[in-house]
């Protein structure tokens, strides 16, 4: 299958997303629900601007060799520094609720293609459980669950129930009661102290993620709170109109907390040059949520590996020719 087939598979069912050549937000807009950003509705497209204002320095003066993507994080190793990004409830894109076949699409994909598949806990109970069986069936344990910030003991219950799964890390999202549908909930997301994300994270001996961070403070708080990794993200512009791109916080995160946590980046991150900025720019790894959905959509598993495979030539490219063989060679030099 050919990523253009993949695309043109997937116009014909998503709903509220039109499937661009490029994902930049534009045509989203502000579409919500659906997969645009909080009105006024250009915090998807700040984030993908962000990234085309880097540029890559080219350097051709550099020892020739195979380049490695291999990515290791908490002891286990992937073949990309990518993760596949949350998606809790798939009824942004469809009449039906299809959330459990598509986190079992992409967690299968993920599996055959080595990289980390994250999912979110969305409103219906079979989302986690339909998760739970999928990281099962496919015998995968590169999984991540991304756990809505709920009060704190239905959140400690989420964590239990994936302690006993295959999962090997855990990760909080706390940006995303800034979401407009939880005012129409019965529980509703809010917003966590330090304690409480302390308290969280000794609730797991699973390595413990904070998603959503936007500031050198907020990093650092989340690093108080015993953060083995963070997420640089706005929610893909969903929760708070106005703020700045991630690609712009990056370094100021990078800055603050490298070495004391895990840095991953997300918002706006569409292809292997793109990995190579964020990667040079000091993140670990980068999330892609968007893309990763319309590529399900036009041909499950297959469509999910068939863009994963276009990141990795697009990614093994841009390293190849700035220089970098491996990802620890990756440094701020390499960008402009
Ligand atoms: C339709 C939709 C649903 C999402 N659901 C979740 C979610 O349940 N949990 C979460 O942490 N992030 C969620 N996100 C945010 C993404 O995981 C990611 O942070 C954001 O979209 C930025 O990445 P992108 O520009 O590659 O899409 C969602 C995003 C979209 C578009």
């Amino acid at each position: 299958m050919q990523y253009k087939e993949v695309l043109d598979n997937a116009r014909n069912k998503i709903l509220n997303c039109k499937v661009c050549p490029e994902c930049n937000g534009l045509a989203c807009g502000n579409t919500l629900p659906g997969p645009g950003s909080k009105a006024p509705g250009n915090g998807a497209n700040d984030n993908w601007k962000a990234w085309k204002s880097i540029r890559l320095n080219m350097n051709t003066f550099a020892t020739d060799g195979e380049v490695d993507t291999s990515f290791c994080l908490f002891d286990k190793t992937f073949s990309l520094p990518v993760m596949t990004g949350p998606v809790g409830s798939m009824i942004q894109y469809s009449k039906e609720d299809i959330t459990v076949p598509f986190n079992d699409g992409i967690i299968q994909a993920c599996a055959e293609e080595k990289i980390i598949a994250c999912f979110g806990d969305g409103a219906l109970g079979n989302t986690i459980t339909g998760a739970y069986d999928s990281m099962e069936r496919y015998d995968y344990s590169g999984v991540i669950p991304v756990l809505n910030p709920l009060p704190n003991p239905i959140l400690q219950q989420n964590i239990e129930f994936f302690e006993r799964s295959k999962a090997f890390a855990i990760c909080v999202v706390v940006d995303s009661y800034g979401l407009p549908h939880w005012k129409f909930s019965k529980v509703k997301a809010t917003s966590k102290t330090v304690e409480e994300l302390r308290y969280l994270k000794s609730c797991t001996k699973k390595p413990f993620l904070v998603k959503g961070i936007m500031t050198a403070k907020a990093a650092e708080q989340a690093v108080e709170a015993g953060a083995d990794a963070i997420i640089v993200s706005n929610h893909g512009g969903r929760v708070l109109p106005e703020t700045p791109a991630t690609a712009e916080v990056l370094p100021e995160v990078v800055n603050a907390v490298k070495g004391q946590t895990k840095i991953i980046v997300d918002g706006g991150i569409r292809h292997g040059s793109d990995l190579v900025k964020a990667l040079a720019l000091g993140a670990d790894a980068v999330l892609i949520c968007r893309p990763f959905v319309v590529a399900w959509f036009g041909g499950g598993a297959e469509g999910v590996r068939v863009y994963t495979d276009k990141l990795r030539s697009e990614f093994v490219d841009a390293m190849y020719m700035v220089g970098a063989r491996k990802l620890s060679d990756l440094c701020t030099e390499m960008v402009r």
